[in-house]
């Protein structure tokens, strides 16, 4: 099901932002809206796990939800003719975006909650309510699909740019191909999926998942160590600020990629690599090769020194660090 975020769900959230008792005819009020209508909301929110406990009182919201806002977005985006659709619900972003090619105009789709959220290698995407971002973009490049290997790396890398620069205790690392690693521990991903066009063309749909104001209870079923911002800078994080310094970044970024291509980003890439020089294991598709990471070539490729001192590459696998 999908629900677009709709200015009552966010009011009635503000409201109940401050922690304390709201009775549903004091929120109607507010709102110009029936007590039922409220109840009807808070019954919604209730489906996504939100802990708004009904008291005699009132209603009581246990923590505080800073909600995606289009107009805190809207400003960094220069481009006017970009459209931004903010989700309260979506079976997954990028879905979502897929439903819509081709595409007229360049999207941006966010969404406060995923029910299928996908990761890599058809792994699920953990998308808990209002806390994290769940980000996917529409991108039209002039390249064949064949020169388009880099781009999940210069998105990992602009991504990076973007989030040490809205704090300086953000230490990115990435996991070759595109995980955001912080204290060795997952805090994201990227998921690309590619389409080529006549003439050379292709388009990207392009998702972002980042743990931004996650709660380890959210992560029980998750398989591997993970964190999330809040943990790195020790307070909420507002994820509107956040998006739109990605969002930024990334809209120039990716001008450089479509005429200069990942040549130019490959300094970069090194200075945010977890794996170079370590002892990895590479999941290509069932079978595994153990070896030191050398780094990646121009092309994006990793490249895995064997114990024999022979340098091969990959363009695709699933990487974990190995320790001596
Ligand atoms: C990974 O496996 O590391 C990639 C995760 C990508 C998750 C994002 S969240 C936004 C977009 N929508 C999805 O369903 N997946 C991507």
């Amino acid at each position: 099901m999908s629900h677009k975020l709709s200015s009552t769900v966010t009011q009635v959230l503000n409201i109940l932002n401050d922690g304390t008792s709201h009775s549903g005819i004091d929120i109607g009020n507010a709102l110009g809206i029936s007590r039922t209508a409220v109840w009807k909301v808070v019954k919604r929110l209730h489906k996504y796990n939100i802990d708004i406990q009904s008291k005699p009182q009132g209603y009581q919201l246990k923590e505080p939800l800073l909600l995606l806002d289009q107009k805190k977005i809207e400003p960094f985006l220069s481009d006017k003719k970009i459209s931004l659709e903010i989700f309260e619900s979506l079976e997954s972003t990028s879905h979502y975006l897929k439903s819509k090619m081709p595409f007229k105009t360049q999207t941006i789709c966010l969404s406060e909650y995923q029910s299928k959220g996908r990761g890599r290698l058809g792994r699920k995407w953990v998308s808990p309510f209002g806390r994290n971002i769940y980000c996917s973009f529409s991108g039209v490049f002039k390249k064949d699909i064949g020169e388009m290997s880099g781009l999940s790396l210069v998105v990992a890398i602009l991504t990076a740019n973007a989030l040490e620069a809205c704090n300086p205790k953000i230490k990115i690392q990435l996991k070759w191909p595109n995980d955001f690693y912080i204290n060795n521990r997952k805090m994201g991903g990227i998921l690309i999926e590619l389409m080529g066009e006549a003439y050379g063309n292709c388009q990207a749909i392009i998702g972002i998942g980042l743990n931004v104001n996650m709660k380890d209870i959210e992560l029980v079923d998750l398989d591997q160590p993970w964190i999330s911002l809040e943990h790195v800078v020790q307070e909420k994080l507002d994820r509107n600020i956040i998006i739109g310094n990605i969002l930024l970044t990334m809209l120039e970024g990716l001008e450089v990629f479509n005429h200069k291509g990942l040549e130019v980003f490959l300094a970069e890439w090194e200075k945010y690599d977890l794996l170079k020089n370590q002892k990895v294991s590479l999941d290509i598709g069932g079978s595994k090769v153990v070896g030191i990471s050398r780094g990646i070539d121009h092309q994006g490729f990793l490249l895995v020194e064997n114990a024999a001192g022979s340098i091969q590459k990959f363009s695709y696998g699933d990487t974990s660090l190995l320790k001596d």
